[in-house]
């Protein structure tokens, strides 16, 4: 099916064994890389990027050639999936994301496109796939995303970022029938979404639950991974990673979904999840993203810590959430260096 120069990842996803361990960051594409800033900054700002394939296509190219990881992932972001369901979000440099059309209510939903359709206002991302996989001729493979419904949820009730998500929460123990009637409608548009970036061309599904850890572990069960289990069970064209950041307490859970790989924050252990999780899927993370503002020396350190403690099982090397925004370049080269550097024997 495949014919790439390096498919180390999708190896490794399969299960197969590998020479080394497979290495990417969440996060790589932007944020970092003194070449995404200057094409950035031509543009008058983040959507236009997001917006424009060809140039999205060049900024998920750039970790690929700058720093040398084993997979791209899509330059776009969650938060196109509510814009595309009626809720437009501006990104206000410095601050993050605002969306001044909230939901709340019951009026509020009639207003959105809850229906496989709203995925049709996503041609820019098929597009930027398109040019993308063209333009890495299968030098490494291309990931695609999608925000968790209980994620894109807390953007559609809050309108932008928060410490507790307590509206959001409101919502789940004041009108649960509300919060499922939207959960809902964000799982029919995600799913839709992702089999059209199957379509254009990615080769891995992954799924960011990034406020995960802001439920109880019955809420999580009732409200996040309930959805995340449908998307699972319909995306099966290619493998699909969970990441649910702050979910340690539902490891049990996101072991029984229907998905190749569970990603894990640096709050989880290695080799207890391993036990909690099994043999039968691949583990990715966790280096904690702070580890990368140490000198050279003491990455190499606990990048080898982190790669012993996988032993040799069916692991991809990656941070514990994304790479942080003034992280050095140099340093996150050193940690993918010292993974490359590391065989499997
Ligand atoms: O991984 C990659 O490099 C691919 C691109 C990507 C972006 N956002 C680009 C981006 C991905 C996978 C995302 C996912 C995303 N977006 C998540 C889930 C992952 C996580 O980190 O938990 C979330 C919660 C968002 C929402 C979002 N987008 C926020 C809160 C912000 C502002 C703060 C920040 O992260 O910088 C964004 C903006 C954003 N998304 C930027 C980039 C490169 C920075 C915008 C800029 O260039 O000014």
């Amino acid at each position: 099916m495949t014919n790439y120069h390096n498919d180390l990842i999708l190896r490794m996803i399969n299960g197969e064994k590998t020479e080394r361990f497979p290495v990417w960051l969440m996060r790589q594409a932007g944020r970092i890389l003194p070449e995404y800033r200057a094409i950035r900054g031509k543009l008058s700002g983040f959507k236009e990027l997001v917006e424009t394939p060809e140039l999205a296509a060049e900024v998920t190219i750039q970790p690929v050639d700058i720093l040398g990881v084993d997979a791209a992932i899509i330059f776009s972001d969650i938060l196109v999936v509510p814009e595309a369901m009626g809720l437009p979000y501006e990104m206000i440099e410095a601050k993050g994301p605002y969306f001044e059309k909230r939901i709340r209510s019951e009026a509020d939903l009639k207003t959105i496109n809850g229906t496989v359709s709203a995925a049709d206002n996503l041609d820019y991302v098929y597009e930027a796939i398109k040019i993308t996989k063209r333009e890495l001729n299968q030098r490494v493979p291309l990931i695609g995303f999608s925000g968790a419904p209980w994620t894109i949820f807390c953007y559609m009730v809050e309108g932008e970022g928060s410490k507790t998500f307590s509206k959001a929460k409101r919502i789940l123990y004041s009108d649960p029938k509300l919060a499922h009637t939207l959960l809902d409608q964000i799982t029919t548009v995600t799913i839709a979404y992702l089999k059209k970036q199957i379509e254009a061309g990615v080769d891995i599904i992954q799924i960011f639950d990034s406020w995960a850890g802001s439920l109880s572990p019955a809420a999580y069960s009732e409200f996040g991974t309930k959805y995340v289990r449908r998307i699972c069970e319909a995306i099966n064209e290619v493998p699909v990673t969970v990441f649910a950041k702050g979910a340690y307490y539902a490891r049990e859970e996101l072991a029984a979904l229907d998905c190749q790989t569970i990603g894990l924050d640096w709050n989880m252990d290695i080799e207890e999840s391993r036990k909690i999780i099994g043999m039968d899927k691949t583990l990715q993370g966790n280096l904690d993203p702070c580890v990368l503002y140490s000198d050279f020396a003491s990455i190499e350190k606990s990048t080898k810590k982190l790669l012993n403690s996988f032993g040799n099982r069916r692991h991809i090397a990656n941070l514990g959430h994304g790479v942080y925004p003034d992280t050095d370049p140099e340093k996150v080269k050193c940690f993918i260096e010292a993974v490359k550097a590391h065989s499997i024997n």
